[in-house]
């Protein structure tokens, strides 16, 4: 009985919109920005001079409440600054890829991603005001070109039966809560721990080519997102990036009322 709870509850959260959740809360905030176009080269997440590759340099970097330990590493949200005489209304879309400790704006955008708040010809107006008030809301993450991918860590050390791997190209609107590996074709799975931001460990991971399973989650209930084919050689190679096989859609449902799902 409680399974089946547990699938219904997880069809309802993670599956559709219903009256019950919202795809898309929309939140008040201020948004500042970096001056170097390479301030998120390194960073929280641990996405190094890769986060440069994703969403085309529309990045930020977000207050610890939107950061969430890691957990919000590579959420994606539309931004949009309120001077409605400056700013366009579909704003911008940007990726998390960093901390900022700061607490006074809940994002520090690229300044590509700030400037692009603007209306066409305005960006240089909006860059003057430095700090403008938004609204935002999350939205799914979608990569066309990618799967979700694994980056093997160069501290890995398969050999040693440690592997440390980093979630790259994240789709959809979820958290990813557990990872598990195994050796393709057996079900000995072995969790990895978030070491921090993106980057995921295990000391105990088995030699030859290995499948991963995760769960992800949407503050209620989880669903596994299993990717059931080779996704690590036996021969893998640190610093490579390796594509699961899968990509994750689902879009979680928030809470507030009242719910506005229209696209800006
Ligand atoms: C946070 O952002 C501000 C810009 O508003 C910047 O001066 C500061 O260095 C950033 N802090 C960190 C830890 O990145
Ligand atoms: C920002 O807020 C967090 C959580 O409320 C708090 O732990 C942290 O000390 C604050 N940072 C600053 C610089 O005020
Ligand atoms: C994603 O993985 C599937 C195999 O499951 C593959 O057919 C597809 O080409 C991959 N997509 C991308 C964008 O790499
Ligand atoms: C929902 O949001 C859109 C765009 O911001 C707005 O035009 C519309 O009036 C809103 N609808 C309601 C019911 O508040």
């Amino acid at each position: 009985m409680m399974k089946w709870i547990g699938v219904f509850l997880s069809f309802l959260v993670l599956g559709i919109s219903t009256a019950s959740g919202c795809d898309r809360c929309v939140h008040h905030s201020k948004a500042a920005y970096f001056g170097s176009p390479s301030a998120h080269s390194v960073g929280a997440c641990g996405y190094g001079s890769l986060a440069m590759t994703f969403n085309g340099g529309y990045l930020a970097a977000g207050t610890s409440n939107l950061f969430r330990n890691g957990v919000g590493c590579g959420a994606c949200f539309q931004i949009r600054c309120k001077n409605t005489a400056i700013c366009s209304s579909t704003g911008v879309k940007i990726v998390v890829v960093d901390l900022n400790a700061s607490n006074k704006t809940d994002f520090i955008l690229a300044k590509k991603a700030f400037s692009a708040m603007a209306n066409k010809g305005m960006g240089r107006q909006v860059l003057d005001l430095g700090i403008v008030d938004i609204e935002y809301k999350q939205i799914p993450c979608e990569y066309k070109n990618h799967n979700l991918s694994l980056r093997i860590e160069e501290n890995s050390d398969r050999s040693n039966n440690y592997l440390a791997i980093k979630f790259l190209y994240q789709g959809g609107q979820t958290d990813i809560s557990s990872v598990d590996v195994a050796r393709l074709g057996t079900s000995d799975w072995k969790y990895l721990l978030r070491d921090y931001g993106a980057v995921w460990s295990t000391s105990q991971a088995p030699t030859g080519p290995l499948q991963f399973r995760m769960v992800v989650t949407g503050g209620y209930d989880g669903k596994w997102v299993w990717a059931n084919k080779e996704v690590l050689p036996a021969d893998s190679k640190n610093g490579v990036v390796y594509d699961s096989g899968v990509q994750i859609t689902d879009i979680a449902q928030q809470n507030c009322y009242p719910c506005n799902n229209s696209a800006w």
